[in-house]
């Protein structure tokens, strides 16, 4: 799934996502003190926004331009939010961000697939900086629904934790049911979280 695949995923719809920003981040960064934030994969940038909302200086990084261009015309009209957005074209699976430098690494639906040294993931662990979270949510397995289930190829929350070290604390790992209605044309019931906050 390389950028092609996602540009052209944002084109066949005028708007892919709901506009609300996802529910496991309202309900896990609502009470976080702001500062950096990362989102990875932010897509047409709901998360992004509702975290500028809050007073997050936020990095908003995805390899589609056409989601970022989405994205970015729904900022404009909210100067605060504007300011405080920076929206960026990167393969965050090829080149890590930089390390130590974010409160909240946000997550959401990213795909980010296993690799036997994990370092794409190791890259993104490093840009949690000490006293910082990491807020990965996705769908659990096993995927509902018929057709082909490609969900295993992807880190589960459960994956994360068990290689996260003596320098992170597990604030959440668990499967919950979604607040919402499964996104169109999915099965998805319930989101598999993990936060964890980066103690040294
Ligand atoms: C399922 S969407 C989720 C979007 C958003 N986080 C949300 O929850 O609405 C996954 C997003 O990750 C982006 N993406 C996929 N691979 C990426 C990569 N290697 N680097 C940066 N972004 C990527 C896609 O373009 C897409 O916007």
């Amino acid at each position: 799934m390389d950028a092609r695949h996602w540009d052209d995923m944002y084109r066949s719809r005028d708007q892919v996502f709901s506009g609300n920003p996802n529910p496991v981040l309202v309900a896990e960064a609502a009470g976080l003190r702001p500062g950096q934030a990362l989102d990875v994969g932010c897509g047409e940038g709901a998360d992004a926004v509702w975290l500028a909302r809050r007073g997050w200086r936020v990095t908003a990084v995805d390899v589609s331009e056409v989601a970022l261009r989405r994205a970015a015309a729904a900022a404009e009209a909210d100067a605060e939010v504007r300011d405080r957005v920076a929206w960026a074209r990167d393969d965050l699976a090829a080149t890590p961000p930089p390390a130590g430098a974010f409160d909240l690494v946000s997550m959401h639906y990213f795909p980010l697939r296993r690799e036997p040294d994990h370092r794409a993931l190791c890259g993104l662990l490093a840009a949690v900086a000490p006293g910082g979270t990491l807020l990965y949510a996705t769908h659990p397995l096993p995927a509902p629904g018929p057709g082909p289930n490609t969900a295993a190829e992807y880190y589960q929350p459960g994956d994360i934790a068990q290689l996260l070290g003596p320098a992170w604390g597990i604030v959440v790992n668990e499967t919950r049911p979604r607040t919402t209605p499964p996104p169109e044309g999915t099965h998805h019931t319930h989101d598999a979280v993990l936060r964890a906050l980066r103690l040294s």
